[in-house]
């Protein structure tokens, strides 16, 4: 016996007008869009994104000294940690399940220099601090760059000699950095420098030393943005920046580029893939996370931070709903996670039921 399912869908190229219904020219009253946003129960049956705490990677800062949370200015509610309160920030971001911290270290200005040797001491900032978060807590995943911009007198993130930052002898010692992060316990290698053929140095260099499961996180398409301003405060490079890191970072015109970059990054061994800055780069999200089907990230980056701390503190713009809107947003262009100074604001809220 044949079953009928109301009528035979007939196909069309336009879909069916009904005669009735119309109250102005043209309009067709059948489909009504708003029907399934009518009520909360609705909305949340046909969500397609979801954010949750296991998306959120959050950035540190770290300074010298005990019992010390020094507040950034330019970015409200960021605090530069002595190691002791960054092991309580980890507990706390333990206990809110976000996954993975990153850390960035404030070098004290003496301990600067032309080669940002500081970089490779085993017992700097850096070190303390993996070595004191994995002892309490080692569940936690710990991220941290491999660049030299927090050690460099001049800001750049390699070694500059006549006005030209040099690439293979900046890779030699991104390498030694990488190796001497892993050893003090660090679980993701992020390089963050721009320098052609780290990745493939980087992991030779791991898997050569015995550190075949430390993972990468390439930030591969990083672009040379205004939006690292107040980073660079955070870190104390932003009076130092000696010109600008455009003859490494990609020019924000580019898109297809940012393929060129993700696809070298990829084949030379990285296990991760970052997009940077976020909220003006979604479209480079996209087509990475389209093109090669990466675990993908974007980073929330200072600049986007303080626009919306700002703009919130003035009464312009609802913050709170601002941070879940824009976060929601790196979801629906492809991330998989977003490193987000907002990931333990934004935890607290999904924890309490969004
Ligand atoms: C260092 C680095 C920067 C950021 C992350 N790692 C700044 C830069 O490249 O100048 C920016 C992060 C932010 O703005 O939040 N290479």
């Amino acid at each position: 016996m044949a079953i009928k399912f109301g009528r035979p869908i007939e196909l069309r190229d336009e879909p069916p007008r009904p005669a009735a219904a119309a109250t102005a020219p043209g309009l067709d009253l059948t489909i009504r869009m708003r029907r399934n946003r009518k009520s909360e129960w609705s909305r949340r049956m046909v969500r397609e994104h979801v954010l949750t705490t296991d998306d959120l990677i959050w950035p540190l800062f770290i300074t010298a000294g005990d019992n010390q949370r020094v507040p950034v200015p330019s970015m409200p509610g960021v605090f530069r940690l002595s190691v002791d309160q960054i092991v309580r920030e980890a507990e706390r971001a333990m206990k809110l399940t976000i996954p993975c911290i990153a850390l960035f270290p404030y070098t004290d200005p003496s301990l600067r220099d032309e080669t940002g040797s500081e970089a490779l001491n085993r017992d700097n900032l850096v070190c303390r601090a993996i070595g004191a978060v994995k002892k309490e807590f080692p569940d936690i995943g710990v991220l941290c760059d491999a660049a030299l911009d927090p050690y460099t007198s001049h800001g750049h993130d390699g070694l500059l000699r006549d006005g030209i930052i040099l690439n293979d002898e900046t890779v030699a010692l991104l390498v030694e950095q990488s190796v001497i992060q892993a050893e003090a316990g660090c679980d993701i290698i992020a390089p963050s420098d721009m320098m052609d053929g780290r990745v493939g140095a980087i992991r030779a260099a791991l898997d050569d030393r015995g550190h075949t499961d430390v993972q990468i996180m390439a930030y591969a398409a990083k672009y040379a943005s205004a939006f690292y301003g107040p980073f660079r405060d955070a870190i104390g490079s932003s009076k130092t920046l000696s010109g600008d890191k455009r003859t490494y970072q990609m020019d924000p015109a580019n898109v297809d580029e940012s393929i060129r970059e993700v696809g070298i990054d990829v084949a030379e061994g990285a296990d991760m893939v970052m997009v940077k800055p976020g909220l003006p780069y979604l479209d480079v999200l996209r087509r990475v996370k389209d093109t090669f089907g990466m675990p993908t990230f974007a980073y929330q980056v200072s600049g986007e931070y303080a626009m919306i701390m700002a703009a919130a503190a003035n009464g312009w713009i609802d913050g709170d709903r601002t941070m879940v809107e824009s976060l929601t947003a790196f979801k629906r262009a492809g991330a998989d996670g977003v490193l987000t100074y907002f990931a333990a604001d934004m935890a607290e809220k999904l924890k309490a039921g969004g």
